[in-house]
């Protein structure tokens, strides 16, 4: 994706690794450097990168820093440990360190660094490849749904952060959005600002306001109303874990907006890649839930009049805060699973997994 006059991705090697630290977006855009294995655990653990396709591909490459400060089986041992603990519901972050261990097992250990090197590049050109194949499937969906009401605005509405910046590049949710966006496909996007970290309101108003997307942030709480007074088309989000049975984990708050859905008839589509679904899980219950620190509730971070970022507390001193970061939205709920395979039923899913 551009920005500015410059093409990036979310990660990338030059010598070292290189991120965009999504903390500190829409405010500031800052590159870090990736360093060490605890610079990529911190990193994740931090939210400087996530989205689950990015905390992949960024433990990947964590793997790789891990082995070069250690080659022995402890030390690789205690690399998959450490990036594993980072953040417990997005099942990339296993997904990519199982398939550089099974690389391993079959390289001698004084090969493992450079091995797990060139599978963490891997990792990425595939994610930006299946991405790109997920816009084009999910394209198709937008285009019949936007040719049902010609002359019209499409509107979608969309939830978290599934774009560019949650991958290594394009998205999941917004790929296609971007694809139909770039067929001249005349859309407009609801975008919730998803507290309490608001990754919708900081990174993917962001992203789309900079592609020239049109797009509207809105309050969490707004999607049912706009959806019941028929301002609504389709919704599509991403998912950081769907389970054998269709069940989709997603950023907190997808549930509700998938309850409002079907109770008005709104087509509610999922956009994953294959490695996000886990077919070692049968239903959503089963899906370990981040407990995020109640402070991100507590106080709402943002830059002020003169753009310095700080945050201010907006309730009594003392409230208790609870906050589990992500729900499960039943599969009865979902419409479709666009993947780069196309786009995919509960039964299919099902097919995967056997
Ligand atoms: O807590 P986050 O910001 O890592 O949560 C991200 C999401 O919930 C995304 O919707 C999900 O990872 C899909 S990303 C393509």
């Amino acid at each position: 994706v551009k920005v500015g006059q410059q093409h990036y991705r979310s990660i990338w090697r030059d010598g070292d690794v290189f991120i965009i630290d999504q903390t500190r977006l829409p405010h500031h855009f800052a590159v870090q450097a990736l360093e060490s294995l605890e610079d990529v655990y911190t990193a994740i653990r931090d939210m400087q990168v996530r989205g689950a396709p990015l905390i992949g591909a960024t433990a990947a490459y964590g793997f790789a820093l891990g082995l070069a400060e250690d080659n022995s089986p402890k030390g690789r041992r205690h690399a998959m440990q450490r990036l594993r603990s980072a953040r417990p519901t997005a099942v990339n972050l296993a997904w990519a360190l199982q398939r550089i261990d099974r690389l391993l097992d079959t390289q001698p250990p004084g090969d493992w660094y450079a091995t797990a090197l060139t599978e963490a590049e891997r990792i990425c050109d595939e994610d930006v490849a299946v991405n790109e194949s997920i816009g084009m499937h999910g394209f198709e969906i937008l285009r019949d749904v936007a040719n049902a009401k010609p002359g019209k605005t499409l509107n979608i509405l969309t939830h978290c952060n599934a774009g560019w910046l949650a991958t290594v590049d394009w998205g999941t949710a917004l790929a296609p959005i971007y694809r139909a966006f770039d067929q001249g496909i005349d859309l407009h996007v609801w975008v919730d600002e998803t507290r309490p970290r608001n990754q919708g309101a900081a990174l993917t108003a962001w992203e789309l306001h900079n592609h020239g997307v049109r797009c509207t942030l809105i309050t969490d709480n707004a999607g049912g109303h706009l959806m019941q007074t028929g301002q609504v088309d389709l919704c599509i989000v991403g998912t950081d874990r769907t389970v054998a049975n269709g069940d989709v984990c997603n950023k907190i708050g997808t549930y509700l907006k998938a309850l409002a859905a079907k109770a008005n008839q709104v087509p509610f589509y999922v956009a994953l890649p294959i490695s996000t679904f886990d077919p070692n899980i049968r239903t959503g219950s089963e899906v370990p839930i981040e407990q995020r620190p109640g402070e991100e509730v507590i106080r709402v971070a943002g830059s002020d009049e003169q753009g310095e970022a700080g945050s201010v507390q907006i309730c009594p001193t003392g409230v208790n805060a609870a906050n589990p970061a992500f729900d499960i939205t039943p599969a009865k709920f979902i419409n479709g699973y666009i993947t780069e395979r196309g786009v995919l039923s509960r039964a299919d899913l099902a097919d995967i997994g056997n």
